[in-house]
């Protein structure tokens, strides 16, 4: 199947990055928000990162300033933002990142289900859910997929496209030949808890707090240890305070619930503390370090 035409629901952390990476593709881009400042703000950070980029490539020779403006207004004329979600009817594929929260995303799905045409295939970006569940909910299951990209998305070259006991084979093609249009690799998976790269991530970052709550080691020894005994580029604490304690401990309540005999999936009760106090890393300025906004204080 063809893809001209792709809506974005979410134009937060994640969506604005989809939607900016599907435009410099070349497709026509819808951006849905729930209200205009998320919107505006979404746009803002496209704006942001397309001078960005742009001022990079005058930087390295690779572009003229003229010809980098107009690579920058010709992606900024393919993407329309809108509140207006009837907007995603004749979309051929919508790409839904809105917060992690299955309720949500159910009854969205509910409503896509309910307006776009019979063809639009669905991807969601979730982290952590049942991607069949979200099929179900729109009525359309065998259009239904994972497109699960990681942030920063302009940045980052991995997207795994997931699919359900039920996609189509059409429908897992196509939604694989939108990653490789946009430039990433597409790895395949199954629909399985966090898929390829959360399953083995998650668990790694599980095992360090439990290591730092038994006393085994330092936070600042466990993180030294992978970054120069394995050549990680942080460790797994510090990692855990740049996803933020609270993402973490979503995730694995939400697996811990649903899969109560998988032992990878433990909650520390450490990070469970630090979240209680508010101290959710560093977008707050604490979690197991102190931060000074990007670096450690
Ligand atoms: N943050 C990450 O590093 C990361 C990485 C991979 C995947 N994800 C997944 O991507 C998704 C989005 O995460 P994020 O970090 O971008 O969240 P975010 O909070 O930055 O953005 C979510 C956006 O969705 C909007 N929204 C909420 N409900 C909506 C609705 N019904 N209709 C339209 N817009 C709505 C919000 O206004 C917000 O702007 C989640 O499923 C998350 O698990 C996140």
């Amino acid at each position: 199947m063809e893809l001209k035409k792709i809506g974005v629901v979410g134009c937060g952390l994640m969506g604005h990055g989809i939607v900016q990476i599907a435009a410099q593709a070349g497709f026509q881009v819808f951006a849905f928000e729930a209200k205009q400042e998320f919107l505006d703000k979404g746009l803002a950070r496209i704006e942001k990162s397309l001078s960005k980029m742009a001022a990079k490539s005058v930087e390295k020779g690779k572009a003229s300033a003229e010809d980098a403006e107009k690579g920058a207004a010709e992606t900024r004329a393919r993407i329309t933002g809108t509140l207006d979600q009837k907007d995603l009817a004749d979309c051929d594929l919508v790409i839904e990142a809105i917060i992690e929260d299955l309720d949500l995303k159910k009854q969205l799905y509910k409503e896509l289900g309910a307006i776009c045409k019979p063809e639009t295939i669905f991807a969601t970006n979730t982290s952590s859910f049942p991607v069949a569940e979200m099929g179900e909910a729109s009525g359309r299951p065998e259009r239904m997929v994972g497109l699960h990209f990681f942030n920063p998305v302009q940045l980052m070259r991995l997207v795994e496209v997931v699919r359900t006991e039920k996609t189509t084979d059409e429908v897992f093609a196509t939604a694989k030949s939108f990653g490789e249009a946009t430039r990433k690799v597409p790895v395949a998976c199954k629909d399985t808890p966090g898929f390829v790269v959360n399953r083995l991530l998650v668990p790694y970052m599980v095992q360090s707090l439990l290591m730092l709550e038994r006393g085994d080691a330092t936070a600042a020894d466990i993180d030294a240890a992978m970054q120069f005994g394995c050549g990680h580029p942080m460790g797994p604490i510090t990692l855990t305070d740049y996803v933020g304690l609270d993402t973490t401990l979503s995730i694995v309540e939400g697996w811990v619930e649903r899969y109560p005999n998988e032992p990878a999936f433990a909650i520390p009760e450490i990070l469970r503390t630090k979240v209680k106090e508010g101290k959710l890393g560093r977008k707050t300025g604490e979690g197991f370090y102190k931060w000074d906004g990007d670096k450690k204080a």
